[in-house]
């Protein structure tokens, strides 16, 4: 499949078709920096990037060169390297997240077990700082501050919030940490290596801080929206696993604020209740996708792109800027 910028309505057309070559650059670059000889790894971890995917990242990155001169060779291996580390955290995601289907594909810890999933993902993450290596010690030391965001983002959502501490801070907080950061680097990278002019690699930090947290709370109300042949993952992942999101939160939040209605109760009961059976987690998800939460998700995400695109336009105003802005609004209101 070939990645197109389809997600991102009205792109000036010239940067458009710049970008949709250079993203056929990025995917034949991707195949080859995952080449192996040794026959297991060669499957597993073409796996998941032959079965598709978006490729988000990539579409930033390039944008955010076109501040800068697109056509440095940098440029390429730096969407590969923010590409080809997501593809490793999405290897190690599904173990954690127990979760069967990726990309529209079986996932790989369920096709060759826990240890493979994991080892795959650790090999994709060394590819990666190989190439991180080869862009510089900027590079590394993004590639290197990144990857430990995203371990805690990780960790501090499988431990939950510590005694007292505000379950919606830290909610926040490993969103920025576990999605976030990664896009926050995508942009700031991509500006240093397309050598756009100065301050323009912060402003993209700070709006890719911005935009990954929107992108991450989009993502929890399509895990209830989506059918599942859209998204490629199976709806309700989160919650079979009891993992938090906002929703879920929000809920939990208005209960213990006193809200009692046959609706709100029955929800809590049905998802504090064993939902390893198909048919339970069906009807949890049923429930919740008709509850208030979903839609204050949905438009909290829509806040938080809007305080992203402001921060956009402290980039010089051109179809460059505009297409960010696209970009943005494109993330948030996804199908998949
Ligand atoms: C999925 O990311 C994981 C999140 C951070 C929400 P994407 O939605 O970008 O997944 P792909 O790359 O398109 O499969
Ligand atoms: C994914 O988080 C974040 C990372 C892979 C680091 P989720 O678990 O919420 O994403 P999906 O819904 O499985 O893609
Ligand atoms: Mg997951
Ligand atoms: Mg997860």
């Amino acid at each position: 499949m070939t990645p197109s910028l389809a997600f991102v309505p009205d792109v000036d057309e010239s940067l458009a078709a710049v970008v949709e070559s250079k993203l056929e650059i990025v995917e034949r670059r991707l195949h080859e920096v995952v080449r192996t000889d040794d026959a297991l790894a060669r499957w597993t971890s073409r796996h998941l990037l032959d079965a598709g995917g978006k490729r988000v990242r990539p579409v930033l990155v390039l944008l955010a060169a076109a501040l800068g001169d697109i056509d440095r060779p940098e440029v390429i291996d730096t969407a590969v390297l923010i590409e080809l580390t997501h593809l490793a955290t999405l290897y190690h995601d599904d173990v954690m997240d127990d979760a069967s289907t990726r990309r529209g594909a079986r996932t790989a810890h369920e096709l060759w077990g826990n240890s493979v999933a994991i080892l795959t993902g650790d090999f994709l993450f060394a590819r990666a700082s190989a190439l991180s290596a080869d862009l510089g010690p900027d590079a590394v030391r993004i590639h290197a501050h990144t990857f430990e965001r995203l371990c805690m983002g990780q960790l501090h959502e499988t431990v939950g919030p510590h005694d007292g501490e505000d379950p919606f801070q830290h909610y926040l907080g490993i969103l920025s940490d576990k999605t976030a950061s990664l896009i926050a680097s995508a942009g700031e990278l991509s500006a240093l290596q397309a050598h756009a002019p100065a301050g323009t690699s912060e402003i993209l930090r700070r709006y890719g801080e911005r935009v990954g947290v929107a992108f991450q709370l989009a993502d929890d109300v399509l895990d209830l929206r989506s059918d599942g042949s859209a998204s490629g993952k199976t709806p309700g992942t989160d919650l079979r696993e009891g993992v938090p999101t906002m929703p879920t939160l929000l809920l939990r939040a208005r209960a213990s604020q006193g809200d009692d209605t046959p609706a709100t109760t029955e929800l809590l009961s049905v998802l504090d209740d064993d939902l390893s059976d198909d048919a339970r987690l069906a009807r949890a998800v049923e429930l919740l996708r008709e509850d208030p939460s979903v839609e204050e998700t949905e438009a909290m995400a829509t806040s938080t792109a809007a305080e992203a695109i402001e921060i956009l336009r402290e980039l010089p105003a051109g179809p460059v800027r505009d297409s960010l802005i696209a970009f943005t609004t494109g993330l948030v209101v996804r199908t998949s």
